[in-house]
């Protein structure tokens, strides 16, 4: 019986609990700070009571006690805030590193055989810390990201194709930001490469709209940002690991040589399985595609810089 916990109830976080109990997938136990403990409580009792209905028997716990989390297979990070008008960047890498860096070391006390998957922004600098901090083997500390960017550039060539999204495949690298790099070459609907399906300056402007895929959730909806998609991507990686199917995924993983690049953590292709990363997989790339790689890695390595700087300052 697998054990997956989820720490942050929001709106990322119970629909992580929701894809994972209503796909079969796991026991889920859902923490929050004391403050929020109901939060948690309450949702995962209304999700208990939509079981029924949904037709599976996993359970779901809400807690503010990290004691009930003991022995994850499984740690999902979700806690911390979302950046609000006004703010900097310097203060959210501030506000969501502290959080980061408390959630992981109580949780890895609790499960240090658990991988982790790490949700939080900006995603590959925590995902970074989350791995210092629980000195866990680096392919068990695992930024969820790629699949997310990629699921949108998918979402996007099927619009735009009218076929259906069960036949796209595509794939993005790189951070998660502003920066990622979305790889057309290796996107196909049913093998036949995009860029013989449309023309360049259509291609252009989905990868663009990926990019920019987040902002424009949070343009919409106002008062947040995406959770069904960051909650099925997360749902996604969680079976890949526990159901042991070595999944070719692009995740944030930890870079020891590969592309060229050392001690970032960064979108890159990986085969996921029961012990987490099972291989970082080395494309081939362009010298463009490699130079925006690079460009990627840079600004998540200064955004390390920054962090560990506002780390020792607090
Ligand atoms: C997104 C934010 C939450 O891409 O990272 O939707």
């Amino acid at each position: 019986m697998s054990k997956v916990t989820v720490v942050g109830a929001g709106y990322v976080g119970s629909t992580v609990a929701q894809y994972v109990a209503e796909k079969d997938i796991s026991d889920v136990v859902l923490v929050e700070i004391d403050a929020l403990e109901g939060v948690a409580q309450g949702k995962s009792l209304d999700l208990m009571q939509a079981a029924p209905i949904n037709g599976h028997s996993r359970s779901l716990k809400g807690t503010s006690d990290y004691a009930n989390s003991k022995n994850s297979d499984i740690v999902v990070i979700t806690a911390g805030i979302a950046r609000k008008p006004g703010m900097t960047r310097e203060d959210l890498l501030r506000t969501n590193a502290k959080i980061v860096q408390e959630v992981a070391e109580k949780a890895v006390k609790q499960s240090p055989d658990a991988i982790f998957i790490v949700v939080t922004n900006p995603l590959d600098v925590m995902t970074y810390l989350a791995q210092k901090t629980t000195k866990l083997d680096p392919s068990k500390v695992i930024g969820m990201a790629g699949v997310l960017d990629s699921a949108r550039f998918q979402a996007f060539i099927s619009m735009e194709l009218n076929v259906s999204c069960e036949d796209v495949r595509a794939m993005v690298l790189g951070g998660h930001g502003d920066l990622m790099v979305p790889l057309p070459r290796y996107s196909s609907v049913n093998g036949i490469p995009i860029t013989e399906l449309m023309a360049k300056d259509r291609v252009d402007a989905l990868g663009a709209r990926t990019r920019d895929g987040g902002a424009e959730i949070v343009g919409l909806l106002k008062t947040g940002s995406a959770y069904y998609a960051p909650g099925a991507s997360v749902s996604q990686m969680v079976e890949a690991i526990l159901r042991d199917k070595h999944r070719l995924l692009p995740c944030a993983v930890m870079a020891q040589g590969q592309y060229g690049l050392n001690d970032v953590y960064i979108g890159l292709p990986t085969v996921l399985g029961k012990n987490g990363v099972e291989k970082i997989v080395e494309l081939k790339l362009t010298d463009e595609e490699s130079a925006l790689l690079k460009k990627s890695a840079d600004s998540i390595k200064e955004n390390i810089n920054l962090m560990n700087q506002l780390l020792v300052a607090v």
